[in-house]
Order: C-alpha cells, then sequence, then structure tokens
C-alpha cells in the first residue's frame, strides 16, 4: 500500500468530486462536508467512469446508466435502469482510504 498524490484539496472542494488517474486505476474522489470519500472509478456495469455526486445521501451515480454507488463501502445501491435484475452484491468497487496531506489529496493504494 502507498499513499500517492493526486489533486489538491482545494480544486476538490470547489468541484466536490472528481475521477482520477492513479497509477493505472481511475479513482473517484468526494468531499462531503469535512470528510473525503475515494472509490473505484470505473463503473461496474459497463465500465462508464463515475461522475454524478450524490450530496445528500453519499452516493456516487454512474452517467450511463445511473446505477448508483455508496460511498462509504462502495456498493451498488440502485441497478442500471437498463438491467433492473442484475445482482448488485457481485458489482461492488473497491473503497481506498483517503486523506489531506500538505494540501493534496492522497490515497492509498
Ligand atoms: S455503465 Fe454504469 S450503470 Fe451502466
Amino acid at each position: 500500500m502507498t499513499w500517492r498524490k493526486t489533486i489538491t484539496a482545494k480544486s476538490l472542494r470547489a468541484a466536490g468530486a472528481s475521477s482520477v488517474r492513479v497509477g493505472d486505476e481511475v479513482i473517484y474522489i468526494a468531499a462531503v462536508g469535512d470528510k473525503l470519500y475515494a472509490i473505484n472509478g470505473v463503473c461496474s456495469h459497463a465500465k462508464c467512469i463515475l461522475g454524478i455526486l450524490e450530496t445528500d445521501s453519499l452516493r456516487t451515480k454512474c452517467q450511463c446508466h445511473h446505477a448508483e454507488f455508496n460511498l462509504t463501502d462502495g456498493k451498488m445501491v440502485v441497478p442500471p435502469y437498463v438491467a433492473p435484475n442484475i445482482l448488485m452484491d457481485k458489482l461492488t468497487l473497491k473503497v481506498y482510504p483517503v486523506r489531506e496531506e500538505k494540501g493534496f489529496i492522497e490515497v492509498d493504494t
């Protein structure tokens, strides 16, 4: 496990959330209130990049078919509208430790 520097904390807080490339991975990072969240940024349904932050429910919604994932544990909590009966338990995304360090957001991969 290695802490990797990503974007500035200032830019993340201005945007609310961002998908960033970290090595070979895309990680979706969100700042909600004073907490940070980081989950795999590639949707487990059909590999779209995650991008819509739902701050009131601590979820991110996939732009392609609107599956929703819990930011705290990576679980799919709403299925894609094109596959309402999909086995959501098998589509959980990896979550990562995340922190702010010297003005930057770091993710432990
Ligand atoms: S690719 Fe994300 S819901 Fe289909």
